[in-house]
């Protein structure tokens, strides 16, 4: 729930983005530490051209195999395309080009490499003038109470004092330092994130509700501070 609502997200402001800047097409989108390609896919779906760049063999070899469904079912028509390969953010520049990408996928990552001040940087590298970042970061303070209200108290304290975990002003002022402009945040998960899949799943009135309610509640400051993760997008600035 909490990802289809950050999809309709970041569909609307790649569009806006688009509009704005209008990129040659399809778009050149780099999904950094895109796993098995769940958000690939889909971006693929709206005419861009992926490239999932992950260091975890396993997934790209998922990847692999989604990818060729992907193409079958795609079509000759399609101008999206979906490849995998493997390196890390430090990489990132060395295997796209500097100044090489439209737009840079990096959702849920920063938490595992191993400097994400210098992943963010390589990232600004990596895009063209104006290009876009969509950037998914869990937020530090609720994976801490997720964590102690499990039980999990030495993991929650573990996380506090975890350098590589930020709250949201934090996350707002990494993406800034390395040169963006933050077009706009939302917490992912608000609220959604904190009710049982049970709940909703075999009511699809309940479901769409529940969905009405992460997509107002997503943009409060109050609520985005307490999602489980938050969702900027943002443009490099020059
Ligand atoms: C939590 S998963 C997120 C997957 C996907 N982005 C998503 O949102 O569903 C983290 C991903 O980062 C990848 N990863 C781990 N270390 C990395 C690094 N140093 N550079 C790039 N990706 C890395 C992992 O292999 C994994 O696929």
């Amino acid at each position: 729930m909490a990802d289809t609502v950050l999809m309709e997200r970041l569909t609307e402001e790649l569009a806006a983005w688009t509009a704005r800047t209008r990129p040659e097409l399809p778009c050149r989108v780099i999904d950094l530490g895109g796993g098995t390609g769940t958000f690939a896919s889909q971006l693929a779906d709206q005419g861009h051209a992926l490239t999932v760049i992950d260091p975890n063999l396993d997934a790209l070899a998922s990847l692999e195999r989604r990818a060729t469904e992907w193409a079958r079912g795609a079509g000759a028509g399609a101008t999206g395309s979906i490849r995998g390969v493997q390196g890390d953010a430090s990489e990132l520049v060395e295997l796209v080009g500097a100044g090489a990408a439209d737009v840079v996928v990096c959702h849920r990552v920063l938490e595992v490499v191993d400097d994400p001040e210098q992943a963010l940087t390589a990232v600004a590298a990596a895009l063209r003038p104006r290009g876009a970042l969509s950037l998914v970061v869990g937020l530090r303070r609720s994976v801490v109470l997720g964590q102690a209200l499990a039980g999990h108290l030495g993991s929650a304290l573990r996380t506090w004092q975890d350098r590589r975990r930020f709250d949201l002003e934090q996350v707002e002022e990494l993406v800034v330092e390395a040169g963006f402009r933050i077009v706009s945040s939302e917490g992912v998960g608000a609220v959604a994130g904190y009710v049982p899949e049970a709940l909703v799943e075999s009511d699809a009135a309940a479901h769409e509700e529940l969905a009405t309610l992460e997509r107002a509640l997503s943009t409060d400051p109050a609520f985005r501070a307490l999602a489980p993760a938050v969702h900027v997008f943002a443009e490099l600035a020059g």
